[in-house]
């Protein structure tokens, strides 16, 4: 199918029969067009303030296909600055992560500040080579300094950013899927933003569309059973009450999902998440570990949130979920993924691992090996999720398959509204496609609308 240009992208989602074309996973043109239309004007998770805890710390993150500098200026401000030079377009930090309070440019030595010492713009110019007798001290380094992104936000240590100044703010942008966002970055006794990075970020190139996983995330519970039954035989998903000898992992089948629903934000988020009517009531099970001091600590931390939370949090953990566009978390320990679009059959994948500010030392390792050989290249049950988005887009390639859209039609039209949250679609069955559906009907809308303003009008329509 050829595109005529962004106004016909919403006949690739058709909302009536829950079908989706082909085209947008595998289309060069389509791919180009969402570069521009959603990653430039979406918010995106780009670190987590525990990566750049002292003033010049620095780490190397990315937004769509682009490179970005996230670091922290020495009065302790956070900038993200695009990782280009102004003179002829260096990537100014080649290093993944570190500590610099100036980056200086390989290629002919343009230098940027990550403060703006002197006229106060993150990423002001302050050295040219040569700059009397080349540049007769004429050019004009305030208008020259790194491209710092307009809107930035941080929530609970997580930090997002947006390319488009005329994006909402970022909690109406999240429109309430904030909350889900707990289970991540409070710690497990409930304590706000109490969690840090560990291990690195993992990155790997996968071959597939970065919608795949945006889509699995977003609280695919179908696939669990048939796709995930060696990972549940070896007892890799975290469940309630079932204990494995030797090891931290509760194991077991997947049975933190089975009592859950699917939410639908207007935004595109979903979450698989805990009923409406439960949502407040942190009264769950904690997961029981046979090791008595690793137990002792999580049923402490158990007691701790429920002790602290009490009426002011979702219950659940572990939530698979989806922010739109492109970052995830959930299904199984505390980690984020983000699925950087590489081109349109190519996703480079990264992988953030949190625990607990406070954990104890040997906790915080067998967390550690637990969520790498849960989740990533090296996890059991990621390579499960990879194998099938690898083979499916392969499968899905050719100008004959092309032409078959995919099946979306999984709970069509079996949503409700709920008033304990406005605006969203719930789906009270085992499994549901409608969290998908909301994903693919907003991509496609933030693709065919000119801008926010328009994005607005047809919000405004729905309510
Ligand atoms: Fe950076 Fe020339 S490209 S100084
Ligand atoms: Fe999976």
């Amino acid at each position: 199918m050829v595109v005529s240009g962004p106004s016909n992208i919403r006949s690739f989602v058709d909302k009536q029969t829950g079908t989706i074309d082909r085209e947008i996973f595998v289309s060069d043109e389509i791919y180009q067009q969402e570069l521009e239309r959603v990653f430039a004007r979406s918010w995106l998770f780009v670190g987590h303030v525990s990566q750049i805890p002292n003033p010049n710390d620095f780490f190397v993150s990315r937004m769509g296909e682009e490179s970005v500098i996230l670091t922290r200026d020495r009065q302790g401000e956070i900038h993200v600055l695009l990782n280009t030079c102004r003179h002829r377009g260096m990537k100014v930090c080649r290093y993944d992560e570190g500590n610099t309070p100036v980056f200086s440019c390989p290629y002919h030595g343009w230098s940027y500040s990550t403060d703006g010492n002197l006229v106060s713009v993150p990423g002001e110019l302050i050295g040219v080579p040569q700059f009397a007798t080349a540049y007769h001290g004429e050019l004009e380094k305030e208008q020259w300094g790194l491209i710092a992104v307009p809107k930035m936000h941080v929530y609970k240590g997580s930090v997002w950013a947006c390319w488009d100044e005329n994006a909402p703010e970022w909690n109406e942008y999240m429109g309430g899927m904030e909350k889900f966002l707990d289970q991540l970055f409070d710690s497990t006794d409930g304590q706000d933003g109490k969690r840090l990075v560990v291990a690195g970020v993992q990155k790997w190139i996968m071959p597939c569309n970065w919608k795949w996983g945006a889509e699995n995330f977003i609280g695919d519970a179908y696939h669990g059973t048939p796709s995930h039954r060696s990972a549940n035989l070896a007892g890799r998903f975290p469940g309630r009450h079932q204990v494995q000898s030797g090891s931290l992992r509760a194991g077991g089948a997947n049975q933190n999902l089975v009592d859950r629903v699917s939410l639908s934000f207007k935004g595109g988020h979903g979450v698989l998440g805990a009923n409406p009517s439960e949502l407040w009531d942190v009264e769950v099970p904690h997961f029981s570990y046979e090791d008595s001091q690793v137990d002792r600590f999580f049923q402490d931390a158990h007691e701790a949130k429920q002790r602290r939370l009490r009426g002011r949090g979702p219950g659940r953990s572990n939530s698979p979920l989806t922010v739109f566009p492109n970052m995830s978390s959930g299904g199984g320990w505390s980690s984020v993924a983000v699925w950087h679009p590489a081109g349109p059959r190519h996703t480079e994948t990264w992988r953030w691992y949190f625990v607990d500010e406070d954990v104890p030392g040997d906790i915080r390792e067998l967390w550690r090996s637990e969520q790498i050989t849960f989740s990533g290249p090296s996890g059991l049950v990621e390579e499960d999720d990879m194998e099938n988005w690898n083979y499916a887009s392969e499968a899905s390639n050719g100008v004959i398959a092309r032409r078959f859209p995919y099946n979306y039609a999984q709970g069509q039209g079996r949503a409700e509204r709920d008033e304990a949250l406005p605006g969203v679609q719930v789906s009270r069955q085992p499994t549901s496609e409608e969290n998908a559906r909301g994903l693919y009907w907003r991509w496609a809308e933030m693709m065919d609308a000119e801008s926010w303003d328009q994005l607005r009008e047809w919000d405004r329509a729905k309510d």
